[in-house]
């Protein structure tokens, strides 16, 4: 019998098309061999900082390898809290220690760049005058590096003010100081900024921006050129701020999950019907009457587990669970037996191993690109799916790293309530009392699926369970 022995590492990736100098990165996406700096602009707490760490997480995701260069942070080694005035541009002293803070992270910056497949970094700063894009441009330029610069405007006194409450007064730059006070110095600080702020306007035709208004009521863009830096303002484009929740949940406990088997189309076991049962109070309890919409994938499992939820639903192919392939219906004892060397081989490299003739964790986080634009965009979802789909979607808004996420522990009846704030996402778990068996395997063990007592009964935090 043929193996997929193999098989498991032959993403298109490390190919070159050398005629038009494009090469795929790890998620076999195509990608220009440019690299792009992003350079923020906009006065202080207007979400620069937000932005540019929601831009590097999703970058990391697809396995685009990006970094957040923060001139705050520099600034911060020679003049830890400073006062408004230390931002009065009259201010020399001031001056001249914010743009040493400024060339040392550019510097930093460019060196980064010098390590193959850094593709794209985020200069995190106010860079709220003409001069001082110009000088970036240049500095960039003169290294080959193409500029993006992505303006937050917003004028809206009743958000900046909360805005500073919620992220400024607990910033390094103030702690141990009274929040009030902190609050009333930050907003010094803006004037200070506001005196010299130019926005991006015609004067800068010839650079490539992404301006964006009023949290995205907005967006003007200027001479996108390629491929990734579309890709980044097409996701700008779709952030807000909105207050909102993201529930996930596996499907109840289906008939192949009882047995064992991976994969499958099959129906629910009378304790998962019993889930899909209880699903509703366990939302309504979480949600309250808040409006949302339920996702599922297209199988049964998901569609049964959401079929007593009593608001609109959608189904997604993308939500579908991670193709197994060949291996599609067997026991992962079977795997093992049959398949010795790709079962070692999905252990060794859980995330880039693809099942002969189905899809690898790396293939799954690709199609699921969509589905996160689209919870990006949305507010309150609810999403059932599946498990290897769950902990990729997981991975993103919590940042799990690639070798850690395929591993996570993600038990059956149980919902989890995600929360994106600014720089953190809130998670709660919330357990249905109704037993399941455990699907989850060790790495390394060869574990046919046990019986537990239920999900209630068991301290299965989100943790990620590798790294053994
Ligand atoms: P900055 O880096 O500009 O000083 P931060 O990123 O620290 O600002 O500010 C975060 C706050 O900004 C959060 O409260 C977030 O809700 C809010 N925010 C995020 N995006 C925007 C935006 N486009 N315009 C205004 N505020 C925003
Ligand atoms: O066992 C349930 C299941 O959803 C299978 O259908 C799927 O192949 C598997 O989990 C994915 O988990 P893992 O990647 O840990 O094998
Ligand atoms: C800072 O010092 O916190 C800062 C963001 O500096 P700049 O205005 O130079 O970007």
């Amino acid at each position: 019998r043929k193996t997929p022995q193999g098989d498991f590492m032959r993403p298109a990736t490390r190919t070159r098309m050398s005629s038009h100098s494009k090469k795929t990165n790890g998620v076999g996406v195509q990608v220009e061999e440019t690299r792009i700096c992003v350079v923020m602009v906009g006065l202080p707490a207007r979400g620069k900082s937000l932005i540019a760490q929601k831009v590097v997480r999703y970058l990391d995701w697809l396995s685009i390898k990006a970094k957040c260069f923060n001139v705050g942070s520099y600034r911060r080694t020679a003049t830890p809290q400073p006062a408004a005035s230390f931002f009065d541009f009259s201010n020399t002293e001031g001056e001249r220690l914010r743009k040493a803070a400024a060339e040392a992270a550019v510097n930093d910056m460019c060196h980064w760049f010098h390590s193959p497949g850094h593709l794209i970094a985020v200069l995190d700063a106010t860079n709220s005058t003409k001069s001082r894009r110009r000088w970036i441009k240049e500095r960039c330029d003169s290294e080959g590096i193409e500029t993006l610069f992505v303006e937050s405007k917003c004028d809206d006194e009743e958000l900046i003010m909360a805005n500073i409450m919620e992220v400024k007064t607990t910033s390094p730059d103030y702690v141990g100081q009274d929040p009030e006070a902190a609050a009333k110095d930050f907003r010094e600080r803006i004037k200070m900024y506001e005196r010299v702020y130019e926005t991006l306007d015609e004067d800068e035709a010839d650079m490539t921006y992404c301006k964006i208004i009023d949290v995205g009521s907005q967006v003007i863009i200027n001479r996108i050129q390629d491929y990734l830096q579309s890709r980044v303002v097409y996701y700008l484009m779709n952030l807000h701020i909105k207050p909102r929740s993201i529930w996930i949940s596996r499907h109840g406990e289906s008939e192949y999950n009882v047995s064992g088997q991976i994969g499958g189309d099959a129906n629910l076991s009378p304790r998962g019907a019993q889930y899909a049962k209880l699903l509703p109070g366990l939302v309504a309890k979480s949600a309250g009457d808040r409006p949302l919409t339920v996702w599922t994938s297209t199988l049964k499992r998901t569609a049964q587990t959401a079929c007593h939820l009593p608001y609109e639903k959608l189904s997604w192919k993308a939500l579908d669970e991670l193709d197994s392939g060949v291996c599609d219906g067997m026991t992962y004892g079977q795997i093992e037996k049959e398949y010795p060397q790709d079962f070692a081989a999905r252990d060794e490299d859980k995330y880039n191993y693809r099942y002969l003739g189905g899809e690898s964790y790396r293939d799954v986080v690709i199609r699921l690109e969509p589905i996160i634009m689209e919870l990006e965009r949305s507010e309150n979802i609810l999403i059932v799916t599946h498990q290897a789909v769950l902990r990729c979607i997981y991975a993103y808004f919590m940042g799990v790293s690639q070798e850690q996420s395929p591993w996570m522990e993600v038990p059956l009846h149980c919902l989890i309530k995600l929360t994106p704030r600014a720089y953190k996402t809130y998670e709660e778990r919330m357990s249905a009392d109704v037993p399941a068996v455990s699907t989850w395997r060790e790495k390394g063990s060869k574990a046919e699926h046990a019986q537990t007592p239920g999900p209630s009964a068991r301290p299965s935090p989100m943790i990620p369970a590798m790294s053994k």
